[in-house]
């Protein structure tokens, strides 16, 4: 399973970087905003600081949403960096652009997914990974994490190559959860990634070591 983090944050990212453990980075545009990174120049700035901390891939999402702008994005972005990936929102001309950068050999990102059709059609158009967004539906008294089980389900029917990509996954047993569903990637908070190591008896288990080691020492 592929760790990404989801911020545009740069010290957390290289604190994610520097566990050993992060695989790549998602941004988008409202994260870019919460870093006060705004401006096209300065957007584009960012996700190369981004590809310069970390070794995996990277989602630059578009802002267009008609299919030609989509494509003059799409490509500018991936050309930026080898390690980006084009970001597109699931919408009729997001669709229409999944194909085209497919069969161009440039990598996607099918983001604002939220049903296993729209998930079923991000694979059809070759997407690279699809972003289904478990904590959104969450948010709204729907299980996020069965629809990891439902992409999961249709995927292996089929052998679709395109990635799980587990999104807005908001805190440590998500992680755990889309770990045991068959989520190829999950991208949360750096919060999400740390709780992984805690747990009490490690620490008190360890107190105990070093007391010992000092009594006899
Ligand atoms: O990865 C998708 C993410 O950025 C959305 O997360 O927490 O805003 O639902 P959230």
């Amino acid at each position: 399973m592929k760790f990404f983090i989801d911020t545009a944050n740069l010290g957390q990212i290289r604190e994610a970087q520097e566990l050993g453990v992060l695989d790549g980075v998602t941004t988008n545009p409202s994260l870019m905003a919460k870093e006060g990174i705004t401006g096209k120049n300065n957007i584009l700035k960012h996700y190369v600081d981004i590809c310069n901390i970390v070794e995996g891939d990277v989602s630059a999402e578009v802002i267009s949403t008609d299919f030609d702008e989509m494509i003059k994005e799409g490509e500018a972005l991936a050309e930026l960096h080898d390690q980006i990936v084009v970001k597109i929102p699931m919408i009729k001309d997001g669709v229409k652009a999944l194909k085209y950068f497919s069969d161009k050999g440039i990598r996607t990102n099918c983001t604002l997914v939220f049903s296993p059709g729209q998930a079923l059609l991000a694979a059809k158009a070759g997407a690279t990974y699809v972003s289904p967004f478990i904590g959104r539906l969450d948010d709204i008294s729907t299980d996020g994490l069965n629809l990891i089980a439902e992409i999961r389900h249709i995927y292996d029917n089929y052998s679709f190559e395109t990635q799980i990509l587990a999104a807005s996954v908001r805190h440590t047993m998500h992680v755990i959860d889309c770990a045991k569903l068959g989520a190829d990637v999950m991208t949360g908070p750096l919060s999400s990634i740390e709780g992984l190591l805690r747990h009490p008896l490690t620490d008190s288990g360890l107190a105990k070591f070093l007391a010992d080691y000092q009594k006899g020492n």
